[in-house]
């Protein structure tokens, strides 16, 4: 018998402006995104920004339904139309925010696990890691440094 530990770093900013350049714009564009969320259910609006290899940045935010299961997390609505747009270019960089109106989010928010187990297909598919920079509207910001982070263990391909 043996143990096996399952372990995933996590690099911790203290907040937006100690942040790379990069990573300030596509987070940036998750918030933007998060704001043109349609959530009239839950009005917890979440936004994502994907920057592919070449260059190009696509966002996503959640798509809610009256039929509730219908509707789509904003992770999988940018990566499914990034893939969509450009099936051959893979992606490096993930951003994903949100809003609640309710109450200030100071906590990063993290990915659901379909969408995990979505976002590691292209992971997969490409053979590139996605770096994921996870935010909430104010205080600490985490990255990332591969989607497999976020799910170890995980169902694939192979
Ligand atoms: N949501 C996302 O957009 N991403 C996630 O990873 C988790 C949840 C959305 C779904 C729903 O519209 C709202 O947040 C509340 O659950």
């Amino acid at each position: 018998m043996k143990t096996l530990d399952l372990i995933s770093r996590i690099t911790v900013y203290e907040d937006h402006s100690e942040l790379p350049i990069e990573w300030q714009d596509l987070l940036d564009k998750a918030h933007e995104a998060a704001k043109k969320a349609y959530s009239p259910y839950s009005n917890f609006k979440v936004g994502a920004a994907l920057l592919l290899n070449n260059g190009e940045i696509i966002t996503g935010n959640n798509q809610e339904n009256a039929a509730y299961p219908s509707g789509l997390c904003a992770e999988r609505t940018a990566i499914f139309y990034a893939s969509a747009q450009f099936p051959e270019v893979p992606f490096n960089k993930l951003a994903i925010t949100a809003i609640n109106p309710k109450e200030k989010l100071t906590k990063p928010v993290s990915p659901c696990g379909s969408c995990r187990q979505a976002l590691l297909e292209y992971e997969q598919k490409f053979k590139q890691r996605i770096e994921v920079l996870l935010a909430g509207e104010e205080g600490e910001i985490y990255v990332l440094k591969s989607i497999s982070d976020l799910l170890p263990f995980s169902f694939s391909n192979d």
